[in-house]
């Protein structure tokens, strides 16, 4: 459970400091306001999570979550912050509001459906959150898409790029559920679902 925690906190800390760093690039005034909501969700989220280590007896959260942190999750947040630095906006977004938010969006429900009730409750208000955050990212995409066509290789081209890190990510977090193999969701259903409705395959 805290190898776990400890994961979420480096997934919330990549969303925080990402969409942080966005409301700065966003290029309509209707986004930034967005990405400033988010913002607080996410900095939310983080505090959660790290009260649930200290409940668990963590009392250095920073050098758990060093030692814990699934390395695929580093190197996304990486990549992540790579095309936030560079202030490619539609790209960022993807990687955070679609990749990121479906996969803890996916690996969350699996959480509270297979986890105690004060556990479930925390993750349940968080999943409405992350809901919220990759609706913003698909609909502000969809319609980014339709003004610009020929920006939809660029987003293949990020997304063939964080597909081995998305797949690392979420192998991680769910053998650290302890899910059997035969018991875990495929990936296909949100992640796969959403690349699609994007027309990023
Ligand atoms: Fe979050
Ligand atoms: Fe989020």
């Amino acid at each position: 459970m805290i190898t776990i925690l400890c994961n979420y906190c480096v997934g919330e800390t990549a969303a925080l400091d990402g969409a942080s760093s966005l409301v700065r690039f966003a290029p309509e005034r209707n986004a930034k306001i967005f990405m400033s909501t988010q913002v607080v969700d996410e900095a939310r989220h983080l505090e959660v999570f790290l009260h649930l280590l200290a409940d668990l007896g963590v009392e250095d959260a920073e050098g758990e979550i060093e030692r814990r942190a699934n390395p695929a999750l580093h190197e996304f947040r990486g990549e992540l912050l790579n095309l936030v630095d560079v202030g490619d906006w539609p790209a960022a977004v993807f990687a955070q509001n679609v990749v990121l938010e479906t996969l803890e969006y996916t690996v969350f429900r699996f959480h509270a459906d297979n986890s105690d009730p004060t556990t479930s409750e925390v993750l349940r208000g968080v999943i409405a959150d992350e809901r919220r955050h990759s609706g913003f990212g698909e609909n502000h995409l969809g319609r980014w898409l339709t003004a610009h066509p020929n920006g939809r290789d660029h987003l293949r081209r990020v997304r063939a790029q964080l597909d081995p890190l998305v797949v690392g990510v979420f192998e991680g977090a769910l053998a650290d559920l302890d899910i059997p193999r035969s018991d875990r969701p495929p990936l296909a259903n949100d992640y796969a679902d959403a690349i699609d409705r994007l027309g990023l395959t």
